[in-house]
């Protein structure tokens, strides 16, 4: 194959269908390595759609670095909440930190540097670097695996063929325009080369696939099962007043959804937050309420079963005591918009 070729078909094509996405400049000397830290960081985990108003806003109240290394982490933690992974949130408060005091407040654009900083991998640092400083790293995400899978007909599961999948992209980079053809590489995966029923005809390097040459391109990738999750199960509280206030608690700064605001609840999540005010536990005449709350977490699913109380008196129990009309202010995390919802429909 004729690597120059390939990635002149993808920048031409780039130039002409690139999605508009907010984090992208027309300009490319506007750049700036810090909003594309921030979109890179937020693309983790989550999709293109569900990012784009999330990065909107987060870029609007912390425009740059030292904004953002003087943010109160709780803050930060309540606007994540929605986008999930809050690690995530934790390390780029981290991270903004070290820049302002390391780096006075210029992001840094050596491999090793970028490398160092918490929450940023081998993925995440090429994609930095690619499009941020356009530098010739392999970026290699699972759209971009998909693809290269297909171009090479690589008759393995991806999990197995990692390496040589990286090997093959590295040979295809191009040591121009290298953030451009990698995000060019990103749309071609979410538009056209699609895990089920690959868009052909529209794609720009269909002449280069072997898988398509081959009518191998709905079996390539080739699958593998994936585990069933297990399942965890819990209680939560819903424990409200006569004048219509709710008990929260804040969970510990760790483990599972930390920091963050929830609804008293128990048995679930195996890293401490379980200590928390056994008062509740010993409230009684909870009502059960039918049905469960169900919520998919990366390495397990959870079922909740919600139990009610009404009219409790506020000075029964010292605690975070919020008025309901308040809660949708508060940045719960989605486990506890579900729960809001089971109780309120
Ligand atoms: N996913 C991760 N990074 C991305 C980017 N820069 N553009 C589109 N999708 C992405």
């Amino acid at each position: 194959m004729n690597y120059n070729n390939f990635s002149k078909s993808i920048l031409k094509w780039y130039s002409l269908n690139k999605r508009d996405l907010p984090w992208r400049y027309k300009d490319n000397s506007k750049k700036d390595p810090y909003k594309i830290w921030i979109s890179e960081i937020m693309l983790q985990q989550t999709t293109v759609t569900a990012v784009i108003p999330y990065y909107i806003k987060f870029i609007t109240k912390w425009p740059n670095i030292e904004k953002l290394s003087n943010a109160n982490i709780d803050e930060i933690l309540d606007f994540w909440s929605g986008l999930g992974y809050y690690r995530r949130a934790k390390n780029l408060h981290l991270t903004s930190k070290i820049i302002n005091k390391e780096y006075n407040n210029i992001f840094p654009k050596e491999e090793d540097q970028i490398k160092n900083l918490p929450g940023i991998g081998e993925y995440t640092s090429a994609a930095i670097r690619a499009i941020a400083f356009n530098k010739d790293d392999t970026v290699v995400d699972s759209n971009i695996e998909r693809i290269v899978a297909r171009v090479f007909q690589i008759k393995e599961p991806i999990i197995r063929a990692k390496k040589k999948i990286k090997e093959r992209a590295k040979k295809l980079t191009p040591n121009k325009k290298n953030g451009d053809y990698a995000q060019a590489l990103m749309d071609i995966g979410s538009m056209i080369c699609l895990p089920k029923n690959p868009k052909c005809n529209a794609c720009p390097i269909l002449k280069f696939c072997e898988a398509k040459k081959n009518s191998n391109e709905n079996i390539i990738p080739i699958k593998i099962k994936k585990k069933v999750k297990p399942v965890r199960e819990g209680y939560v509280y819903w424990i409200i007043s006569s004048d219509n206030k709710v008990l929260l608690k804040r969970r510990l700064d760790k483990g599972i959804l930390p920091g963050m605001l929830e609804f008293p609840s128990y048995g679930w999540s195996t890293d401490g937050n379980e200590e928390i005010d056994k008062k509740v536990l010993s409230i009684k005449d909870f009502k059960r309420k039918k049905g469960k709350v169900s919520h998919q977490f990366s390495h397990f699913n959870l079922l909740l079963t919600v139990y009610e109380k009404k009219e409790f008196n506020v000075n029964d129990i010292n605690g975070m005591w919020v008025d309901k009309k308040d809660l949708s202010n508060l940045g719960l995390p989605t486990l506890m918009k579900k729960v809001f919802n089971h109780i309120n429909t």
